[in-house]
């Protein structure tokens, strides 16, 4: 894996609702947190060795960066590991990347769904302090179990939702979106399910998909396995380097292979959300099976080797 290590040590971690807890990091002795854009994360490496992608929701300003963990009994035991973490605990963070970052827009509409809020604040923050145009809705079950709540009632610019409380206030995406309108870009985190309603009424209201910029906070399937089981066969890949060719067979993943053959390759979450296991694909038509990549991406043959596979018998990758 191709990711630079640096030491941060927890300063506080404090429960914002009774199953999120938000972590402050600092630096190790001497050193400097690198600054980050609204949108971006970093990938957290847990005492077990798990890899874990946290969005950073804190002001850059301070020189420290704040993560909310969401814990989920379903899980590999990442977040869990994070939520018993304790102030002056040590782990080891990677530098911050930003796969989902504001965009050049003249209004930007933001949905957040439960701990999707995390990039979404970031950028909250940002366009407060640049004096954007934005509107900001948050969706969760209930208040109690909503991160960031108090800061954000109140604020103008921010709609709440909860799924307990008077139907009027609840998300309504044909209202609350509207229709397409160029000047405007719009933003959407949060779980599977939230995230395939916000943008299927979306496209369904016509919205382009330009204008629509997605980051998923976990695949559908509870175990956070990568979705390669019950492909339609196997396949080979084929590196274009060094020509040699791996079988892939079916309910394996490329880059399982490819690691398993000593092949050096960059990698992060294994769940086709990070971006950065992709590759380009130079021959052989792709199954996209990621949450990451873009249409536009796609269409350049942008290929996300953790969870994808091949609807032809020869995949040839560049590298
Ligand atoms: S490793 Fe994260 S998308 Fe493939």
């Amino acid at each position: 894996m191709v990711v630079t290590w640096t030491e941060a040590v927890v300063v506080s971690h404090t429960p914002a609702t009774p199953d999120i807890a938000v972590i402050d990091l600092a630096p190790g002795e001497g050193a400097e947190f690198p600054a980050y854009t609204a949108g971006a994360h970093v990938d957290v490496l847990t005492a077990s060795g798990l890899v874990r992608q946290y969005s950073l929701c804190g002001p850059p300003e301070t020189g420290r960066y704040r993560l909310a963990v969401l814990n989920e009994p379903q899980s590999r035991g990442g977040s869990r590991e994070m939520h018993a973490l304790r102030v002056s605990d040590r782990l080891r963070i990677s530098a911050p990347r930003n796969r989902f970052p504001l965009v050049t827009a003249q209004r930007h509409l933001l949905f957040a769904g439960g701990i999707g809020i995390t990039p979404i604040l970031a950028m909250l923050r940002q366009l407060e302090y640049e004096g954007g145009d934005f509107t900001l809705h948050y969706c969760a079950r209930s208040r109690d179990r909503a991160a960031f709540v108090t800061e954000l009632q109140g604020n103008p610019r921010v709609a709440l939702h909860f799924d307990d409380e008077e139907p009027g206030q609840r998300l309504d995406v044909a209202r609350d979106l509207g229709d397409p309108r160029p000047d405007t870009a719009v933003y959407v985190c949060g779980p599977g399910g939230f995230m395939d309603h916000v943008l299927g009424e979306a496209e369904a209201l016509g919205w382009p998909p330009q204008s629509l910029h997605k980051e998923r906070f976990a695949k559908q399937d509870p175990a956070g396995a990568p979705d390669t089981a019950g492909s339609d066969g196997g396949f080979t890949v084929r590196l274009a380097s060094t020509g040699a060719e791996y079988a892939v067979p079916e309910g394996r993943g490329v880059l399982d292979v490819l690691l398993e053959n000593g092949i050096d390759t960059p990698y992060s979450c294994q769940l086709g959300i990070c971006g950065e296991c992709v590759v380009k694909v130079l021959a052989g038509d792709p199954d996209h099976r990621d949450d990451v990549l873009t249409d536009g991406e796609r269409a350049e043959g942008m290929f996300a080797i953790c969870t994808s596979r091949a609807t032809t018998p020869v995949l040839e990758l560049d590298l």
